[in-house]
Parts: C-alpha cells; sequence; structure tokens
C-alpha cells in the first residue's frame, strides 16, 4: 500500500506541474485528488487494515494529500499569473492612435450677453432684482401709467393668459413690483425673458431677453441717464462708439430717448445694416414717469430717476454680426458652438 501511495504521488505530482493551463490542472485534481480517485479509494481502505498499521498509513496518506494539494495551488498562481500576463499584452495601447477629443460645455451665447451687460451696471453699483414671467396687467401696464383701453397698450402685441393675467410683454414691470417695496435710493437691473405676439421671422421672435435697469434718488437728472447709458455703450460695443441720444416716445418715461450707437459695420458712414443712417438703435430710456412714481407711493417732487430697457439678442447680433434671431432658439451646436 505504501507503494501504491507513492506512484499516485510521482503520477499526480507529474501531472500537476505539467499542466498547461487552468482546465489540465482542474482535471488533475480531479484525477488525483477527486471523489472517484484511486487515492480516496485508499483512503476508504484504511478501515480494513490492521490497528496497528492503520495510524501509520493513515499519517502517510494525509501528508501526502497536503503535499499534492500544496503544489496543486502553487500551479495555479502560476497559470493564473501567465493567464493574466497575456491578457495584458493582448490588450496592449496603440499610443500612436489619435486621441478622443473632449467636449467641453459652453453657456448659450445669450447667457454669455447678458452676463456682460449686467457685470456692466453691477460694477456701477447696481443691484439684480427678477420678477414672474406670467404678470398681472396692472404690472405690466396700469402701473407703468398705461391705462385700460389706451392705445399705447397695442403696441405690446400681448399674449394674454386670461382677462388680468398675461405673458408679461418688457421688462419694465419690475420697476413697479421693486419701487412697490422699496424706498430710495434705488439702483437695479432686472433680467429676464419677454413674450409678444409677434410671426417669428429674421428679426422677431415670441420670446427674447430684455434687461431692464432704473436709478431713483434725490435730484436725479438727464445727464445721469445719458452718462450711465454713453458708459455702458461703450463697455459692450467699444470705446471708439459714438453714441447718440434720440428723442422718442414712453408711457412711462418723459422724456424718453433712444440710444444708437455709431454703425460698428460701417463706421458710421452708411451701410446696409444701418439702413444708411450710419446710427444702430440699442435701447429705450427716459427719466421715470412722475405718475409712475405716484402709482408706487413716491413723491415726485422729491425724486427723480430714468430707466432703461435693451433686449439681449440685438446686442448680440450686433456684436457679432448675427443676422437671424431664431438662430438663438433652434439648439444648433454648429451656431452655439462659435460663441
Ligand atoms: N419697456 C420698453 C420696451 O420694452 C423699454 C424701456 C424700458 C423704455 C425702460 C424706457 C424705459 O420697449
Amino acid at each position: 500500500m505504501e507503494e501504491q501511495v507513492n506512484q499516485i504521488e510521482q503520477q499526480a505530482l507529474k501531472a500537476i506541474s505539467s499542466a498547461a493551463d487552468l482546465h489540465q490542472l482542474e482535471d488533475a485534481r480531479v484525477k488525483y485528488l477527486g471523489k472517484k480517485s484511486e487515492f480516496t479509494g485508499l483512503l476508504r481502505s484504511l478501515g480494513s487494515l490492521s490497528p496497528e498499521k492503520r495510524p501509520v498509513m493513515g499519517a502517510l496518506i494525509n501528508k501526502t494529500k497536503q503535499k499534492l494539494q500544496h503544489a496543486l495551488v502553487n500551479r495555479k498562481t502560476v497559470l493564473m499569473n501567465a493567464d493574466q500576463q497575456q491578457k495584458i499584452e493582448a490588450a496592449k495601447l496603440d499610443v500612436s492612435l489619435p486621441g478622443k477629443g473632449v467636449k467641453l460645455g459652453r453657456l448659450h451665447p445669450l447667457t454669455q450677453t447678458m452676463h456682460e451687460a449686467k457685470q456692466i451696471f453691477i460694477r456701477l453699483g447696481y443691484e439684480v432684482a427678477e420678477g414672474p414671467e406670467i404678470e398681472l396687467d396692472y404690472y405690466n401696464f396700469d402701473g407703468l401709467n398705461i391705462p385700460p383701453h389706451h392705445a399705447s397698450r397695442d403696441a405690446f402685441s400681448t399674449l394674454f393668459i386670461d382677462e388680468h393675467l398675461l405673458l408679461r410683454t418688457h421688462t419694465s414691470p419690475v420697476q413697479v413690483r421693486v419701487m412697490e417695496k422699496r424706498k430710495p435710493p434705488l439702483a437695479i437691473v432686472a433680467p429676464g425673458r419677454v413674450y409678444r405676439r409677434d410671426t417669428p421671422d429674421a428679426s422677431h421672435s415670441p420670446v427674447f431677453q430684455q434687461l431692464e435697469g432704473f436709478l431713483v434718488d434725490e435730484g436725479i437728472t438727464f445727464g445721469d441717464l445719458k452718462g450711465t447709458l454713453t458708459e455702458f455703450t461703450q463697455q459692450m460695443f467699444g470705446r471708439d462708439r459714438k453714441v447718440r441720444f434720440r428723442p422718442s416716445f414712453f408711457p412711462f418715461t418723459e422724456p424718453s430717448a433712444e440710444v444708437d450707437v455709431s454703425c460698428m459695420l460701417c463706421n458710421g458712414k452708411g451701410c446696409r445694416l444701418c439702413k444708411g443712417s450710419g446710427w444702430i438703435e440699442i435701447l429705450g430710456s427716459g427719466m421715470i414717469d412722475p405718475n409712475v412714481f405716484k402709482a408706487v407711493g413716491y413723491d415726485p417732487e422729491k425724486y427723480s430717476g430714468f430707466a432703461f430697457g435693451m433686449g439681449i439678442e440685438r446686442i448680440h447680433m450686433l456684436k457679432f454680426g448675427v443676422d437671424n434671431i431664431r438662430l438663438y432658439y433652434e439648439d444648433d451646436l454648429r451656431f452655439l458652438e462659435q460663441f
């Protein structure tokens, strides 16, 4: 029996060390140490030995079994390392292949322009306020000196929700909301979306963005309006731009002025963009009408102020020569990626 054990040991060790992969190793394990192996058979037959021989043979078989198990584990480690090494070699990187470009996200051009315009006023000491896009007709009209049934309401092509609720047609209602709650001095800019019942074309979109601004204190004059808006226009369009204030009309400002900048395409000579005039309109402004002050409970004898409003799409279009407002709302990356 001893002889038999030694023989199995030799054969098993040979099979284990010559196993070329994990499959062959498993086969060797089953063959030499499995439930149906010769070795297990020997273990079972121990009972038939004499009481003197039994412990001696038992010890030998167990020692051999441990030896074989040890050899199995060692071989398994070797084969697994080789297997892994092979996988690493197979997956080797070709560092000469061109890389995949990482695409960076960016802010929408209107967000960028709104930010830039807002920042100019923030540096001048203005704070930011916002109001609702779904607005009461009182704030959009009445409080801004546009009485019910007055013809000037028509100019705003309003989208109504019901008799008194509408999509705000401009950001000017934020003036009334802020002044109603707070006392002068006030220097505020109010960014936001506005809506008009316009048929979309190259220069009209039913939704667009405005930046409103207003300043109220004692002793504010038209000179303050001119200084502030000249500074804004030149920070936005360049120090070499000329600025012109042209008389206009808004129900909520008196006097009112539209601000023109010398044409950035022809430098004031007259071209297609400025329709030959050399000037381009960029915003509406004026001294806040005493009726607006009365509506919010300010004394128009004590306080004065100016207000202005501009379209952000228009500013971006002029700065970058964009000729179609719809591009801002079509989410075409070929357009958006240019800014
Ligand atoms: N609310 C005006 C518009 O949308 C712009 C404006 C604002 C004019 C403030 C004067 C003062 O056309």
